[in-house]
């Protein structure tokens, strides 16, 4: 069975979302360029970004962390091993049923991350617009 437990009420939360960060590649990251120290990962989650951030676990298993931004925006996370079984599926649905008043959800993907792209709209996501990014040098 798989459940959703609060990060912010769980002792144990920072090493898994860390190594759940760590296997994030470059294409699927858009929020993190460099890799943060494990201290910086500490201080950014204790600093409470999103509304809502679980673990999912599964038994007894972390498969991975689910969170909702202020802006409804939703980051789903699953450890390559678990991808693919339906579970990515199953913690959306916790996740919408956690937050039933939201109206609208949204989920901001690389375009170079098809997997999730097709997971997405495989769920009734629509795609609603394209994102441009400069970067200043130095
Ligand atoms: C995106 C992600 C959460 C999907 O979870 P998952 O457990 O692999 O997906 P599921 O097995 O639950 O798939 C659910 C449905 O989407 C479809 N789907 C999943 N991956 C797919 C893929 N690569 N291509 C096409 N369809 C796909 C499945 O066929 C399934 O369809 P069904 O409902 O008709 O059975 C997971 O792959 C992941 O953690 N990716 C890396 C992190 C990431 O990039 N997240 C996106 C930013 S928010």
């Amino acid at each position: 069975m798989l459940k959703l437990t609060d990060v912010y009420k769980s002792k144990d939360a920072v090493p898994v979302l860390y190594a759940l960060l760590k296997e994030r590649e470059g294409r699927v990251n858009i929020s993190h360029r460099q890799m943060p120290t494990l201290s910086e990962h500490r201080r950014f989650v204790k600093s409470k970004p999103y509304k809502s951030w679980d673990l999912i676990l599964s038994g007894k298993e972390m498969v991975g962390a689910v969170y909702l931004s202020q802006q409804n925006e939703i980051g789903l996370f699953l450890f390559k091993k678990y991808r693919g079984q339906g579970l990515g599926k199953k913690a959306l649905g916790l996740l919408m049923g956690k937050h039933k008043k939201v109206t609208r959800f949204l989920a901001n993907v690389s375009p170079k991350n098809q997997p999730s792209i097709d997971f997405f709209k495989n769920q009734g996501f629509s795609h609603i617009q394209n994102t441009y990014e400069l970067r200043k040098r130095g």
